[in-house]
């Protein structure tokens, strides 16, 4: 039975870049899951592999990139195995993506109704008429105001919190079954990044959409996802239900990552930052990647790649000496970081 709640099931994938200074191994061995209709955080710092894992999904990584092993199966097909023409079908009509930079997503020389109504027609097949309503009818939903007038505008007539609604109007009137949504407010000013994940958490909720939101921000990740699955250098690190994890974190480097929220009591104006470097992912360390930043490392840590432990209710971990560290969160402080940090903007 458990296998039919799943709309994707991410088995063991392994993603190498192929460059000049050698393969980079960004993907190395990740499993996860999103059920359907279900929120699911992907988070960890730059450079860890979520993006990768997008483009692995949708199959649009860039020449000098592969998916070399694993499954991607998506309602029960293994996308890896589509032909590119049932994949192309796969794209924007099953699974939609939301980039990070609005700007780039969109045309500049042409009309918000041009960018939409070609799109919305030849998905779910109708005529262009009706393909105007159905884009109007999304942009309203989306908060785009006068959204009968406002669709001949071009993208330079809004604001960048603006494009990403549009933007997310877009991929929603297509009806997807599943939203991956990367770093969409990133780009954004401080002061509208809270009101476009407003929009992204409604629709998800309204439109019961399983929703892979990838982000660097843990406030972000509370708010908005059921489960969650923390990535550091390639790797799934740690996974579980969001509530459990923010209240009692098993692995090191989520540990890390909570510790690195912005404290109110230190100097307000600077990130906590985890010391050292992400791993550089051609020749990354041996063992557990995490090992050169991790306070507990010990000698077997440098040498064998943790397993995976599961435990609880859908828990899963991998780290050599989870079982002996007795790592814990001051929940009270996090949330007093989030409400300052909401309060300034
Ligand atoms: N086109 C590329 N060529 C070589 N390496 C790449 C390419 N795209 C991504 N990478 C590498 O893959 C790793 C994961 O990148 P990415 O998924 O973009 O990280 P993030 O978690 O910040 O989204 C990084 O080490 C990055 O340098
Ligand atoms: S396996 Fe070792 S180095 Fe990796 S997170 Fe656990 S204790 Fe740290
Ligand atoms: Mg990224």
């Amino acid at each position: 039975m458990a296998q039919n709640k799943k709309i994707l099931d991410l088995r063991n994938i392994y993603t190498y870049f192929y460059t000049e200074s050698g393969v980079v191994e960004a993907l190395d061995g990740v499993s996860f899951d999103v059920n359907y209709g279900e929120p699911v955080g992907i988070v960890g710092e730059s450079g860890c592999g979520k993006t990768v894992t997008a483009h692995s999904t949708l199959r649009i990584l860039p020449k000098n990139g592969k998916t070399v092993a694993g499954e991607i199966i998506y309602k029960g097909v293994n996308l890896l195995d589509l032909p590119d023409l049932q994949m192309r079908r796969i794209r924007g009509k099953e699974i939609a993506m939301i980039f990070q930079d609005p700007m780039t997503s969109l045309n500049p020389i042409f009309k918000i109704s041009d960018q939409m109504t070609e799109v919305i027609a030849l998905h779910r097949k109708c005529n262009k008429k009706e393909a105007l309503e159905i884009a109007i009818e999304t942009l309203d939903l989306v908060g785009i105001s006068e959204a009968e007038k406002r669709i001949t505008d071009y993208p330079h007539q809004f604001s960048g919190g603006m494009r990403q609604r549009i933007l997310i109007a877009r991929a929603l009137a297509l009806q997807p079954s599943l939203l991956i949504a990367d770093e969409p407010t990133t780009a954004l000013d401080v002061t509208i990044q809270a009101q476009v994940l407003e929009i992204i958490k409604e629709m998800q909720k309204k439109l019961g959409l399983a929703m892979m939101l990838i982000t660097h921000n843990l406030g972000v990740v509370a708010e908005t996802t059921k489960r969650v699955h923390i990535f550091y250098g390639g790797r799934v690190v740690e996974s579980g239900p969001t509530e459990e994890i923010f209240l009692d974190p098993k692995h090191p480097y989520t540990y890390a990552l909570f510790e690195s929220i912005p404290s109110l009591e230190k100097d307000k104006t600077r990130l906590e930052t985890i010391p050292g470097n992400v791993p550089r992912l051609i020749n990354p360390p041996k063992g557990c990647r995490f090992h050169p930043r991790c306070k507990y490392a010990t000698e077997v840590c440098s040498r064998v790649r943790p397993p995976e432990f599961k435990f609880g209710k859908g828990r899963r971990v991998a780290c050599h000496h989870f079982e002996e560290l007795d790592l814990h969160i001051d929940m009270e402080a996090i949330r007093e970081s989030r409400k300052a940090i909401k309060e300034e903007a």
